[in-house]
């Protein structure tokens, strides 16, 4: 029996299964699909529940050539739109998920093999699915993992051994958490400069040498030596020193900087696979009429992703610094925004906003980030945040929580000029302060044009002949259609 497919190479692609490891993931799936290649793109059956409810049904079904496959995580069955606990995930996904994801390869394979579908030539996994490349030596294929966040990131993260050897990590005891410690310069990481302890992986920072995330992040490191290939949704110039300098820790793998996704996806030619989206919130159009009442470059953006939360005191202390900057805001607040409860803002501050600001839950981000009303983003460093940021140009506030915040941060602020930091300890008159510089100041004017440069290198990494489209040539040719 003969199909669509037939004669195209099959990618099989397992993101982590949070919001901003899927969308990186379905960026990428996408990409390859422009690029002949048959998809089957694998979510939690919890994600997969989600996508439905926001998305509907039409929005995931329908290409031949453009599967949804689904596996159970292992948690307990839960009935809510939020993000699951990340170390029971993480520890979950790692304990559970080999076994179905064997079987759900037999499976495709056995479509195959009565035509239905081509035969699965190559894994690409995130890099925290790390039972994946278990499956990709027992099936004999080539396994790609994706790094969804900065290259930075990553190559700090490598380096933990080192570190503890150093006599550097862990910490000695809670007290180095407070002490001043953390500010210490690490200059012992080839291809990096003026990191300090407190901008690495905030998993990495612990007194417990056998804390359940440190752990869990130091094995997917480790593990990552089997896989065939890393890439990183990040361009040369951006983080060449990066990527090269994690080419020495990884000398047997093939590592390529292949992005920024949003500004490849944005010159991929037109296909059938705009419709298919990967937000697990129903996205609330309504702010984009709002934006379209306010004047180009006048709004502040405001939004912390899906897994972050604060204080009740840090959101009050945001919402009045927004309050008094007195500049039009646009600010995103899931509802388990804050730690412990939802979010009541008081009537005084609805009241002094209510020409100025809007609220909503969750928004379509990169239209928000690419409406011409837009002029900066308040953001927790998230690396799709950041990536979506550059791609259209908007210059940011950083106020980085955990993970790769910290660096993602360090990064925006010191060496691409193009961020502010704001402080943990957040206070309303610092966020004004910074709202407004960002806004109207000489240093926001000097970070605009630093977006705005770096966005064009952007564009001219992910066009024909550019660096990132000549890598993903590269990962496709040399790793992905190779035999094992
Ligand atoms: C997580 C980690 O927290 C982050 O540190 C890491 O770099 C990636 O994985 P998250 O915190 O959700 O991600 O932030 P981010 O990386 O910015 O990803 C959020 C994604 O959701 C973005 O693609 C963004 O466009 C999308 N989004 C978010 C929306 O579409 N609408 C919203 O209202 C909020």
């Amino acid at each position: 029996m003969g199909s669509v497919s037939e004669g195209k190479p099959h990618a099989v692609l397992t993101p982590y299964p949070v919001q901003g490891h899927i969308n990186p993931m379905m960026k990428l799936a996408k990409l390859l699909h422009t690029r002949g290649f048959h998809i089957t793109f694998v979510l939690t059956d919890f994600n997969h529940k989600r996508l439905l409810k926001s998305r509907g049904s039409s929005a995931l079904d329908g290409l031949p050539d453009f599967q949804f496959k689904t596996i159970p995580d292992g948690l307990p069955p839960m009935d809510a739109d939020v993000t699951q606990d990340i170390p029971s995930l993480c520890d979950s996904t790692q304990k559970n998920c080999l076994i179905p994801y064997c079987n759900l390869l037999t499976r495709l394979n056995e479509s195959a093999s009565v035509g239905l579908i081509p035969r699965v030539n190559c894994l690409v996994s995130d890099v925290s699915m790390s039972f994946t490349i278990d499956a990709a030596e027992q099936f004999g294929v080539p396994i790609v993992l994706l790094w969804p966040s900065s290259a930075a990131s990553c190559l700090g993260a490598a380096h933990y051994h080192s570190l503890v050897e150093k006599g550097l990590l862990p910490l000695k005891d809670e007290s180095y958490f407070t002490n001043g410690y953390l500010d210490t310069v690490i200059d012992c990481i080839p291809g990096m400069k003026d990191i300090r302890l407190k901008d690495l992986a905030s998993f990495l920072i612990t007194t417990d040498p056998n804390d359940l995330m440190l752990d869990f992040v130091v094995g997917v490191m480790d593990r990552a030596h089997r896989a065939s290939a890393i890439v990183f949704n990040t361009f040369d110039g951006f983080e060449s020193e990066e990527v090269n300098a994690l080419s020495s820790v990884y000398p047997s793998l093939s590592l390529h900087a292949i992005g920024p996704f949003p500004s490849f996806l944005n010159q991929a030619p037109e296909n059938q696979l705009v419709s298919i989206g990967s937000n697990l919130w129903k996205e609330e159009t309504e702010c984009l009429e709002w934006l379209e009442t306010k004047k180009p470059g006048s709004v502040v953006y405001v939004n912390f992703g899906s897994i972050t939360t604060m204080s009740r005191e840090q959101l009050f202390e945001l919402a009045w610094g927004l309050a008094n900057s007195k500049k039009p805001f646009l600010w995103i607040i899931r509802p388990d925004l804050v730690n412990g409860g939802s979010v009541i803002l008081s009537s005084e501050f609805v009241n002094e906003t209510k020409d100025g600001g809007f609220i909503a839950s969750w928004c379509p981000q990169e239209q928000v980030l690419n409406h011409q009303s837009i002029g900066g983003f308040l953001t927790h460093c998230g690396w799709n945040s950041m990536t979506e940021s550059v791609c259209a140009g908007v210059p940011m506030l950083c106020w980085p929580f955990f993970a790769d915040q910290p660096m993602d941060c360090r990064y925006a602020c010191t060496k691409w000029g193009i961020g502010m930091e704001i402080d943990t300890n957040v206070k309303r008159e610092k966020v004004e302060k910074l709202v407004n510089e960002l806004m109207v100041g000489e240093k926001g004017k000097k970070m605009k044009e630093k977006t705005m440069e770096w966005k064009k290198l952007a564009e001219e990494s992910t066009s024909f002949g550019g660096s990132s489209y000549i890598n993903l040539d590269k990962v496709i040719k040399e790793v992905m259609l190779k035999q094992k």
